[in-house]
């Protein structure tokens, strides 16, 4: 007879950690929220996953249109690809692996060093996958509060490192703050001889990288993605860039196809349209400045800096779950936070001009009605 009962049925051959699991949240999709609200799946403007508002190259679409080996598997050992990320980052083919997507390289590194009990440090509040994979592989979580700007305090990460800790894991820009650590930062973490995992997904908004360094330290890594500058982010395209025994781990411990052919092309007509997604990248990141200046002169939002391609705020006056729903049914998607290290906070990602001027009209009606 069937038992859903989890101490009878097989869920109690379940892996005990993972019973109690708490999943990463991710954003709902436009057709499963066009349902509640009353604009249509295409007219909704998606402020709430830092996707790129511009879409991927033009290139893309239709080298896949044509494509005529999808009936072939991957090649499993990445070889034209990662020639093209080195052509693309100018750092040797032996120090790339790829996966499908940078979070699924978060989980293969958490994987290759961290067992049961091992500690992982995380400089939060920051992106959830962290601590997500830190469980899948029942490791310790050691979180150190970054300071009320959100910024690394590099002397406290240094503090808690002990005979346990297999790796400190910083996002650089942070997500969802859009804060930036600095270079000499980093390299005080590097300095301990700890792994250190830098997730560089916002990259090309910031301009400030450590991947050239790597080839330098033997505990320097680096995760970088197409997902947000290329507008790949459905094709589901990342990259690490490693030491190269680290780079050898990772290719042994993937599966063996874990980035799909059309990924692979995506790669490739992008790379061949750098200048067209470059411009793309320079459009969002004037609108991110344009944007900071607007909420800016909404009193009871508090911007903080952003060199990402969001913004992070403060909700000062008002509830942020409600200012998000507001904004839902009137077709706008952004993300909020009340969690005890983000209290009443939202986040938006830049979008193009007119996708501004929709939201800040939304915004300013909600003060006005507030005042
Ligand atoms: C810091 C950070 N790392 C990684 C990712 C995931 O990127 P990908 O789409 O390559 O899995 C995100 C996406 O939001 C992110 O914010």
């Amino acid at each position: 007879m069937a038992s859903s009962d989890s101490t009878t049925g097989i869920e109690r051959l379940i892996r005990s950690n993972l019973v109690t699991i708490g999943g990463y949240t991710a954003g709902k999709s436009r057709e499963t929220v066009a349902k509640h609200v009353k604009v249509p799946a295409e007219d909704i403007i998606k402020l709430d996953a830092n996707e790129n508002p511009y879409g991927c190259s033009p290139r893309v679409k239709q080298a896949l249109g044509t494509y005529p080996y999808f009936n072939i598997y991957p090649d499993a050992k990445q070889t034209e690809l990662r020639k093209l990320l080195q052509g693309y980052t100018g750092v040797g083919a032996e120090h790339i692996a790829a996966s499908n997507g940078s979070d699924q390289l978060i989980d293969l590194v958490l994987r290759l060093f961290v067992g049961s009990g091992d500690e992982v440090i995380n400089c939060v509040p920051t992106f959830d996958i962290f601590r997500f994979s830190t469980a899948l592989c029942n490791g310790k979580l050691v979180e150190v509060l970054r300071d009320e700007n959100y910024f690394v305090d590099v002397s406290a990460v240094k503090r808690v490192i002990s005979e346990k800790t297999k790796i400190i894991v910083l996002a650089n820009p942070n997500n969802p703050t859009g804060t930036p650590t600095p270079q000499r930062d980093v390299l005080e973490l590097v300095d301990t001889g700890v792994p250190v995992l830098v997730d560089e997904a916002y990259v090309e908004f910031s301009g400030e990288t450590v991947t050239q360094l790597v080839s330098q330290y033997k505990n320097l890594m680096v995760l970088r993605t197409f997902s947000k500058w290329a507008g790949l982010a459905g094709l589901r395209i990342g990259y690490g860039i490693f030491p190269p025994n680290i780079a050898d781990y990772m290719l042994k411990i993937k599966l063996p196809y874990s980035v799909n052919v059309a990924a692979v092309v995506a790669v490739r007509e992008t790379l061949a349209d750098i200048d067209y997604l470059m411009d793309r990248v320079r459009a969002i990141v004037a609108e991110r400045e344009r944007l900071f200046g607007e909420l800016n002169k909404l009193k009871w939002l508090k911007p903080y800096p952003s060199q990402a391609n969001f913004i992070f705020c403060d909700v000062l006056k008002g509830k942020a779950s409600e200012i998000q729903q507001e904004l839902q049914n009137r077709g706008i998607l952004i993300r909020y936070f009340d969690l005890p290290l983000l209290r009443n906070s939202i986040r938006i990602s830049v979008g193009k001009p007119e996708h501004t001027d929709a939201l800040i009209k939304v915004l300013k009606e909600i003060g006005e009605r507030a005042a």
